[in-house]
C-alpha cells in the first residue's frame, strides 16, 4: 500500500481531487465505488467544483454506492444514497442511470445483492473508502471474509453509534447492505481516505499492525495498487 501524507486537510482534499481528476481524464468511462460518511465530503465538493469549471466530467463514468443502512425512511438524509446525492451526484454531470445504489427496502434483499454484484461485474476501476473506528471498510465489519460478496450485515455497536453522526433522530440503524470485500479488494485501484485526529490510532493499527480480517483495512496492504491518503492528524502515529 502506498502512503500519501499531506500537511493539512486542505492539501489532502486538493491532492485526492487532483489525482481523481487525473484518473477520469485518463479513463472517462471510469467505474467507481464510492463511500458516503463525513470523510469524503470536502473531496466531493472539490470534484463538484471541478465539474462546474469544466476541468473534469463524469459524463461517461459510472458510480456505485458502497453501502446503505436498512430500516430508515427512503428520504432520510442519513441514508448513504442520499448523502452521496447531496454531496456529489446532484452536482456533477453523471447521467442518471449511471448512479447505482442499494435498495435496502426491497422485500427480496438477496436478489438485490446478487443483481448489484452482477452490475459490478469483474471489478471497479477505482474504489474510494473511508475507515471506521474499528477498521471496517464500508459495512465489512471486523471478521468479514476477504471473499465476501454484497450482503446484508448486522452492524457492530461502534458502527451503529457512528451512524448518529449522519442522522437528525435517535432511531439508529442496526443493519445495512454493503459491497463485499471480494469486489473491493478486486478493484483495480483502491484509495483509503482518512482525516482528523480520531482516525490516527486505527490508521496506525491498519498500517503497522498485523494484516488480519479483524482489521479489514489492513487487508489493503496486500492489494497491488492501493494508496492511503492521510492528513497530518490522521497520519500522526505512522
Ligand atoms: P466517516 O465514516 O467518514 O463518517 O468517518 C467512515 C466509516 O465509518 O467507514
Amino acid at each position: 500500500m502506498n502512503l500519501l501524507r499531506f500537511d493539512s486537510e486542505g492539501a489532502w482534499v486538493a491532492g485526492v481531487a487532483s489525482l481523481w481528476r487525473d484518473r477520469l481524464q485518463t479513463n472517462p468511462r471510469l467505474r467507481m465505488c464510492l463511500p458516503s460518511g463525513n470523510t469524503p465530503i470536502r473531496i466531493y465538493a472539490a470534484m463538484a467544483e471541478s465539474v462546474k469549471h469544466g476541468l473534469v466530467s463524469f459524463r461517461d463514468a459510472e458510480i456505485f454506492a458502497l453501502d446503505d443502512y436498512g430500516g430508515l425512511a427512503p428520504d432520510d438524509e442519513g441514508k448513504c444514497v442520499n448523502m452521496l446525492r447531496r454531496h456529489l451526484v446532484d452536482h456533477i454531470d453523471l447521467p442518471k442511470g449511471r448512479f447505482h445504489f442499494i435498495d435496502t427496502d426491497a422485500a427480496d434483499l438477496e436478489s438485490v445483492c446478487r443483481e448489484y454484484d452482477r452490475l459490478i461485474g469483474d471489478s471497479f476501476d477505482l474504489t474510494l473508502l473511508g475507515i471506521g473506528l474499528n477498521g471496517h471498510l464500508g459495512l465489512n465489519e471486523p471478521g468479514s471474509s476477504p471473499d465476501s460478496a454484497t450482503r446484508r450485515v448486522e452492524m457492530h455497536a461502534s458502527t451503529i453509534g457512528a451512524s448518529a453522526n449522519y442522522l437528525k433522530h435517535a432511531n439508529l440503524p442496526t443493519w445495512g447492505v454493503g459491497v463485499g470485500l471480494k469486489p473491493l479488494l478486486g478493484s483495480k485501484e483502491v484509495w483509503l481516505l482518512a482525516n482528523g485526529a480520531k482516525k490516527a490510532e486505527i490508521i496506525r493499527r491498519a498500517v503497522k499492525g498485523e494484516i488480519t480480517t479483524e482489521i479489514p483495512a489492513s487487508l489493503l496492504r496486500k492489494h497491488p495498487n492501493s494508496c492511503l491518503f492521510v492528513d497530518a492528524e490522521a497520519g500522526a502515529l505512522l
